[in-house]
């Protein structure tokens, strides 16, 4: 099992700390449950989606879910099977991202990526299983009874995964003219790459929570803000970072000639940057008091974290 310090738990504080323990246990536990081998033809399929899924990067976006459910009380196995929802369309993402046709990077979270282990075929239709898995984990009666609730759920992650949400972002990001992008179209583009993503996970925790459209403004400003950081301290990683806690080849924003927040502010501006969006991020949740703890530091940590 991955221990602590293995999600960079340098700067991240005892209650973040257990709480990111915790998350990911819970998110493994559950991949292995939903994922049997079946004894036919498919089972290299769905051994390549349990590679993908157990034992995986971070789960910031699970954490997100089930902090925000947990300020209003959601029953933790919902929350759960909702993160692994949003956490099965990052895992697609990241799998689909490391194919040779878009990234075509050969290691991630330390392993060789799915395409390396298994073959190109194996990974498009991991990643394919996985996007409908998420829907389906969504529309089951059993994440909960009230169907309107579920129906705003499969909404909100469907338009945050699609061409107006991550997708979109990934093909302003593989198009040759993301060398001439200036700030505005960076930050446009990592709104959809990364921040839709998280955005949905931050909104789905509060629909769970009953929490009516009309009060979600402080959440989806927190989201707002993490959102940006996170794609800045992703950016620096890869200029600064080292390939062996990353777990992933780092340097390729450079070789491929991409505009980054680091290419554009530098690398001290899009520090500053990320900091104060992190501050800003904290300075959002007052209201919530006590109960917000882990996700304030969250927004720390996602700017200081070393993967
Ligand atoms: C990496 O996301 C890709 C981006 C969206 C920038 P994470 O850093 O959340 O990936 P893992 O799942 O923890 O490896
Ligand atoms: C990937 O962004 C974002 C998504 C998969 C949506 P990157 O290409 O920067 O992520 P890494 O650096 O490979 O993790
Ligand atoms: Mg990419
Ligand atoms: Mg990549
Ligand atoms: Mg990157």
């Amino acid at each position: 099992m991955r221990t602590v310090e293995a999600v960079g738990g340098d700067a991240a504080s005892p209650s973040l700390t257990q709480a990111m323990a915790a998350i990911q246990q819970e998110i493994d536990t559950a991949f292995d449950l939903l994922l049997p081998v079946p004894d036919d033809a498919r089972a290299q399929l769905v051994e390549a989606m349990r590679y993908a899924t157990i034992n995986g990067g971070k789960r910031v976006r699970p954490l997100l879910l089930t902090e925000v459910a947990g300020l209003f009380n959601v029953d933790r196995s919902t929350a759960i099977r909702a993160g692994c929802a949003v956490e099965a369309i990052h895992v697609y993402s990241l799998i689909h991202d490391d194919l040779p046709c878009m990234d075509d990077d050969a290691m991630r979270h330390g392993r060789p990526t799915l395409h390396i282990q298994y073959d190109e075929a194996t990974a498009v239709l991991a990643g394919d299983s996985l996007h409908a898995l998420a829907f389906e984990l969504l529309t089951d009666s059993r994440l909960t009874g009230d169907p309107f609730a579920r129906a705003e759920l499969v909404e909100c992650l469907a338009k945050a995964s699609g061409h107006n949400g991550m997708a979109g972002g990934q093909m302003m990001d593989m198009q040759a003219s993301a060398s001439e992008y200036d700030l505005a179209a960076v930050t446009r583009l990592q709104q959809l790459k990364t921040g839709a993503l998280l955005g949905a996970a931050v909104e789905m925790g509060a629909i769970l929570g009953r929490l009516p459209a009309e009060g979600r403004g402080p959440l989806r400003a927190y989201a707002r803000d993490i959102g940006l950081a996170f794609q800045i301290a992703d950016d620096l990683l890869d200029v600064e970072g080292d390939e062996g806690l990353a777990g992933k080849a780092l340097r390729k924003d450079g070789e491929q000639g991409k505009q980054t927040f680091v290419t554009l502010l530098g690398v001290e501006g899009a520090r500053a940057r990320a900091r104060l969006l992190a501050e800003q991020a904290a300075a959002h949740l007052g209201s919530f008091g006590d109960k917000a703890d882990v996700l304030r530091q969250l927004a720390f940590f996602i700017v200081e974290r070393d993967r």
